[in-house]
Protein backbone atom coordinates (compact mmCIF):
# COMPACT_ATOMS: atom_id res chain seq x y z
CA UNK A 1 0.00 0.00 0.00
CA UNK A 2 1.06 3.50 -0.86
CA UNK A 3 0.03 7.22 0.06
CA UNK A 4 0.07 9.53 -3.14
CA UNK A 5 -0.69 12.50 -4.44
CA UNK A 6 -3.91 12.60 -6.41
CA UNK A 7 -3.75 12.24 -10.50
CA UNK A 8 -6.05 12.99 -13.34
CA UNK A 9 -7.28 9.53 -13.45
CA UNK A 10 -7.92 8.47 -9.85
CA UNK A 11 -10.84 10.96 -9.86
CA UNK A 12 -13.98 8.41 -10.68
CA UNK A 13 -12.53 5.99 -7.86
CA UNK A 14 -12.07 8.66 -5.55
CA UNK A 15 -15.87 9.99 -6.16
CA UNK A 16 -16.77 6.40 -5.98
CA UNK A 17 -14.77 5.34 -2.48
CA UNK A 18 -16.00 8.29 -0.74
CA UNK A 19 -18.96 7.82 -1.87
CA UNK A 20 -19.15 4.22 -0.55
CA UNK A 21 -17.06 4.80 2.43
CA UNK A 22 -19.73 7.39 4.06
CA UNK A 23 -23.00 5.69 2.71
CA UNK A 24 -22.14 3.58 5.62
CA UNK A 25 -23.00 6.28 7.73
CA UNK A 26 -25.97 7.49 9.32
CA UNK A 27 -25.23 10.97 9.84
CA UNK A 28 -23.89 11.01 6.25
CA UNK A 29 -25.18 14.00 4.27
CA UNK A 30 -24.61 12.05 1.01
CA UNK A 31 -22.75 14.89 -0.18
CA UNK A 32 -19.17 14.41 0.78
CA UNK A 33 -17.94 13.23 -2.83
CA UNK A 34 -19.28 16.07 -4.04
CA UNK A 35 -18.05 18.32 -1.94
CA UNK A 36 -14.59 16.80 -3.16
CA UNK A 37 -15.52 17.35 -6.71
CA UNK A 38 -16.36 21.37 -5.91
CA UNK A 39 -12.93 22.17 -4.16
CA UNK A 40 -11.04 20.34 -6.71
CA UNK A 41 -12.97 21.95 -9.36
CA UNK A 42 -12.20 25.79 -7.64
CA UNK A 43 -8.45 24.52 -7.64
CA UNK A 44 -8.87 24.63 -3.36
CA UNK A 45 -6.99 20.99 -2.66
CA UNK A 46 -4.20 21.96 -0.39
CA UNK A 47 -3.56 18.04 -0.36
CA UNK A 48 -5.57 15.18 -1.93
CA UNK A 49 -4.08 12.08 -0.86
CA UNK A 50 -4.87 8.21 -2.51
CA UNK A 51 -3.82 5.36 -0.85
CA UNK A 52 -3.48 2.65 -3.60
CA UNK A 53 -3.22 -1.08 -3.20
CA UNK A 54 -2.16 -3.42 -5.90
CA UNK A 55 -3.40 -0.57 -8.59
CA UNK A 56 -6.73 -0.02 -6.59
CA UNK A 57 -8.07 3.48 -4.95
CA UNK A 58 -8.58 1.90 -1.50
CA UNK A 59 -8.46 5.43 0.82
CA UNK A 60 -8.89 9.44 0.36
CA UNK A 61 -7.95 12.06 2.10
CA UNK A 62 -8.79 15.68 1.20
CA UNK A 63 -6.94 19.33 3.17
CA UNK A 64 -8.41 22.55 2.09
CA UNK A 65 -7.44 26.25 3.45
CA UNK A 66 -9.52 27.44 6.51
CA UNK A 67 -9.80 30.45 9.08
CA UNK A 68 -10.09 30.09 12.70
CA UNK A 69 -11.82 33.51 14.12
CA UNK A 70 -9.50 35.82 12.29
CA UNK A 71 -6.63 33.33 11.77
CA UNK A 72 -6.12 32.39 8.56
CA UNK A 73 -3.25 29.44 7.92
CA UNK A 74 -5.56 26.48 8.81
CA UNK A 75 -5.31 23.00 7.12
CA UNK A 76 -8.68 21.61 7.23
CA UNK A 77 -8.55 18.09 7.11
CA UNK A 78 -11.66 15.88 5.16
CA UNK A 79 -13.35 14.15 3.88
CA UNK A 80 -11.38 11.27 5.05
CA UNK A 81 -12.79 7.62 3.68
CA UNK A 82 -11.44 3.96 3.28
CA UNK A 83 -13.56 1.57 1.10
CA UNK A 84 -15.49 -0.58 3.77
CA UNK A 85 -13.99 -3.84 3.26
CA UNK A 86 -10.40 -1.96 4.56
CA UNK A 87 -11.62 -0.75 7.45
CA UNK A 88 -8.85 -1.54 10.49
CA UNK A 89 -6.54 -2.19 8.69
CA UNK A 90 -4.27 1.13 9.33
CA UNK A 91 -5.00 3.07 5.76
CA UNK A 92 -6.82 5.92 7.72
CA UNK A 93 -3.77 5.87 10.53
CA UNK A 94 -1.27 6.13 7.41
CA UNK A 95 -3.28 8.94 5.39
CA UNK A 96 -3.71 11.11 8.15
CA UNK A 97 -0.03 10.78 9.64
CA UNK A 98 1.12 11.41 6.05
CA UNK A 99 -1.23 14.86 5.85
CA UNK A 100 -0.11 15.86 8.76
CA UNK A 101 3.80 15.32 7.84
CA UNK A 102 3.08 17.33 4.85
CA UNK A 103 0.84 20.27 6.76
CA UNK A 104 3.62 20.99 9.46
CA UNK A 105 5.53 22.33 6.83
CA UNK A 106 3.03 25.19 5.59
CA UNK A 107 0.23 25.74 8.03
CA UNK A 108 -0.49 26.82 11.62
CA UNK A 109 -2.03 23.44 12.50
CA UNK A 110 -4.81 21.18 11.06
CA UNK A 111 -8.60 21.41 12.00
CA UNK A 112 -11.85 19.24 11.19
CA UNK A 113 -15.23 18.19 12.12
CA UNK A 114 -14.96 14.66 12.95
CA UNK A 115 -15.40 11.53 15.41
CA UNK A 116 -13.08 12.54 18.43
CA UNK A 117 -13.30 8.85 19.25
CA UNK A 118 -11.10 8.45 15.88
CA UNK A 119 -9.10 11.79 15.64
CA UNK A 120 -8.14 12.17 19.17
CA UNK A 121 -4.98 9.34 18.98
CA UNK A 122 -3.74 11.73 16.00
CA UNK A 123 -3.45 14.76 19.00
CA UNK A 124 -6.64 16.76 17.83
CA UNK A 125 -8.94 17.80 20.53
CA UNK A 126 -11.63 20.22 20.86
CA UNK A 127 -10.96 23.88 22.38
CA UNK A 128 -13.18 26.26 24.31
CA UNK A 129 -13.58 28.84 21.86
CA UNK A 130 -13.50 26.44 18.65
CA UNK A 131 -16.56 26.14 17.13
CA UNK A 132 -18.55 25.91 13.78
CA UNK A 133 -22.40 27.25 14.32
CA UNK A 134 -24.74 24.55 14.57
CA UNK A 135 -22.29 21.25 15.14
CA UNK A 136 -21.88 19.65 18.62
CA UNK A 137 -18.66 21.34 19.71
CA UNK A 138 -17.35 17.80 20.78
CA UNK A 139 -16.56 16.93 17.33
CA UNK A 140 -15.19 20.58 16.10
CA UNK A 141 -11.39 19.57 17.00
CA UNK A 142 -7.75 21.31 16.05
CA UNK A 143 -4.02 20.26 16.39
CA UNK A 144 -2.09 23.44 16.36
CA UNK A 145 1.40 23.01 15.28
CA UNK A 146 2.71 25.60 17.24
CA UNK A 147 0.67 24.87 20.27
CA UNK A 148 -1.54 28.35 20.01
CA UNK A 149 -4.84 27.48 21.50
CA UNK A 150 -7.63 28.13 18.10
CA UNK A 151 -9.93 30.58 19.04
CA UNK A 152 -13.40 31.32 16.87
CA UNK A 153 -15.15 29.42 14.41
CA UNK A 154 -13.55 27.13 12.03
CA UNK A 155 -14.38 28.64 8.45
CA UNK A 156 -14.79 25.93 5.95
CA UNK A 157 -13.87 26.30 2.12
CA UNK A 158 -18.16 27.85 0.42
CA UNK A 159 -17.68 24.32 -1.29
CA UNK A 160 -18.25 22.54 1.93
CA UNK A 161 -21.90 24.23 1.86
CA UNK A 162 -21.86 25.56 5.71
CA UNK A 163 -23.16 28.99 4.84
CA UNK A 164 -20.70 30.68 7.50
CA UNK A 165 -20.34 33.88 7.56
CA UNK A 166 -16.99 34.32 5.71
C1 LIG B 1 -13.09 6.57 9.71
C2 LIG B 1 -12.30 5.76 8.68
C3 LIG B 1 -11.68 6.69 7.67
C4 LIG B 1 -11.21 4.98 9.43
O1 LIG B 1 -10.42 4.35 8.46
P1 LIG B 1 -9.60 3.01 8.83
O2 LIG B 1 -8.60 2.80 7.74
O3 LIG B 1 -10.56 1.91 9.12
O4 LIG B 1 -8.88 3.47 10.18
P2 LIG B 1 -7.60 2.82 10.84
O5 LIG B 1 -7.46 1.38 10.41
O6 LIG B 1 -6.45 3.70 10.62
O7 LIG B 1 -8.01 2.90 12.35
C5 LIG B 1 -8.98 2.00 12.79
C6 LIG B 1 -9.22 2.25 14.26
O8 LIG B 1 -10.04 3.41 14.38
C7 LIG B 1 -11.22 3.04 15.04
N1 LIG B 1 -12.30 3.84 14.51
C8 LIG B 1 -12.73 3.93 13.24
N2 LIG B 1 -13.76 4.81 13.18
C9 LIG B 1 -13.95 5.25 14.42
C10 LIG B 1 -14.86 6.16 15.01
N3 LIG B 1 -15.79 6.81 14.30
N4 LIG B 1 -14.76 6.40 16.35
C11 LIG B 1 -13.84 5.79 17.09
N5 LIG B 1 -12.95 4.90 16.58
C12 LIG B 1 -13.02 4.66 15.28
C13 LIG B 1 -11.41 1.58 14.77
O9 LIG B 1 -12.21 0.99 15.74
C14 LIG B 1 -9.98 1.09 14.85
O10 LIG B 1 -9.59 0.98 16.20
P3 LIG B 1 -8.45 -0.07 16.63
O11 LIG B 1 -7.20 0.37 15.92
O12 LIG B 1 -8.36 0.12 18.11
O13 LIG B 1 -8.93 -1.39 16.17
C15 LIG B 1 -13.21 4.71 7.96
O14 LIG B 1 -13.87 3.96 8.94
C16 LIG B 1 -14.24 5.33 7.02
O15 LIG B 1 -13.97 5.54 5.83
N6 LIG B 1 -15.45 5.58 7.57
C17 LIG B 1 -16.52 6.17 6.78
C18 LIG B 1 -16.24 7.62 6.48
C19 LIG B 1 -15.87 8.41 7.71
O16 LIG B 1 -16.39 8.19 8.79
N7 LIG B 1 -14.94 9.35 7.53
C20 LIG B 1 -14.50 10.22 8.58
C21 LIG B 1 -15.54 11.24 8.81
S1 LIG B 1 -15.03 12.46 9.96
Amino acid sequence: MQIRNEITGDTPAVSQLVTEAFGTLPQSSGTEANIVEALRAQGALTLSLVAEDDGEVIGYLAASAARIGMQNGWALLGPLAVLPSRHRQGIGTALIAEALLRLRATSRGAALVGDPGYYGRFGFRTFIDLCVVGCPPEFVQALPFDGVEPRGELIHHSAFGLNQQG
